[in-house]
């Protein structure tokens, strides 16, 4: 099998991508977290390098090895991922947040290992909000002219259908382009193929790309190129 080469249409250049899923410590050995594999996140690293990138990999509990050739910082939790990502980010000509990032975490983590007492009070979890590290790189640009990718999982509701939740998300986030994508009934999260459309800042379509991560990867990349 030979590898197609790809255009060298990334040279010269740093790209960041946040991938995988955070996870919110309750206590020393328990947390809340999502199903993000990091797959998608794995597959823009790794197209990126094919086409000729630097790449700073931010990897929150990813179930796939990252590409060999990106440089990876391992993350746990939403405040570790944002702090590698502005620092990566204050170079990074694009930055794309992949990553499934906790809304909220536990207030304050206990010291021990919260123990059971039979028959007694249920713990109550208090949450506090986590700081939208997409939303706050997309107003403050870390880097003058620098790109901001986001993903949006949605699923559709009695509020709205998928790509209607994804273009007021596109308006909200402030992002240069958002990468929505359907999630549940078997699709999204750790399945091997992808369906996205690609709205711009004002919610409009840009693109859509169907297939593999590594497809969709080259999609994404080919969108941010498009912006000039
Ligand atoms: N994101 C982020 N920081 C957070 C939460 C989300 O950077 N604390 C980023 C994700 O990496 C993704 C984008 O924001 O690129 C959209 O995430 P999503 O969860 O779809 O959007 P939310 O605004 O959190 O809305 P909701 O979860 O209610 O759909
Ligand atoms: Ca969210």
């Amino acid at each position: 099998l030979v590898q197609p080469v790809r255009e060298q249409d990334l040279a010269g250049r740093h790209v960041v991508v946040s991938a995988g899923g955070t996870r919110e410590p309750l206590d020393p050995v328990r947390y809340l977290g999502n199903r993000s594999s990091g797959r998608q996140g794995v597959a823009l690293a790794a197209a990126a390098l094919e086409r000729g990138a630097r790449v700073t990999l931010v990897g929150a509990n990813l179930s796939v090895a990252a590409p060999p050739g990106a440089d990876l910082v391992a993350v746990g939790t939403a405040a570790e991922l944002r702090d590698a990502v502005r620092a990566a980010g204050k170079d990074a000509d694009v930055v794309v947040m992949a990553a499934a990032v906790a809304d909220y975490r536990p207030v304050s983590p206990a010291d021990a290992k919260i123990k059971k007492q039979p028959g007694g009070p249920v713990p109550t979890i208090t949450l506090v909000e986590t700081v939208d590290v997409l939303a706050e790189i997309a107003h403050e640009r870390l880097r003058a002219g620098q790109v901001v990718v986001g993903f949006a999982a949605e699923t559709g509701d009695d509020e709205g259908s998928v790509l209607e939740h994804g273009r007021a998300k596109a308006r909200r986030k402030g992002a240069d382009l958002l990468v929505v994508n359907a999630v549940g009934d078997g699709l999204g999260f750790g399945t091997a193929d992808n369906d996205v459309t690609i709205l711009d800042a004002s919610g409009r379509t840009v693109a859509a790309a169907r297939g593999s991560k590594a497809d969709v990867a080259h999609a994404v990349w080919d969108a941010v190129r498009a912006l000039g």
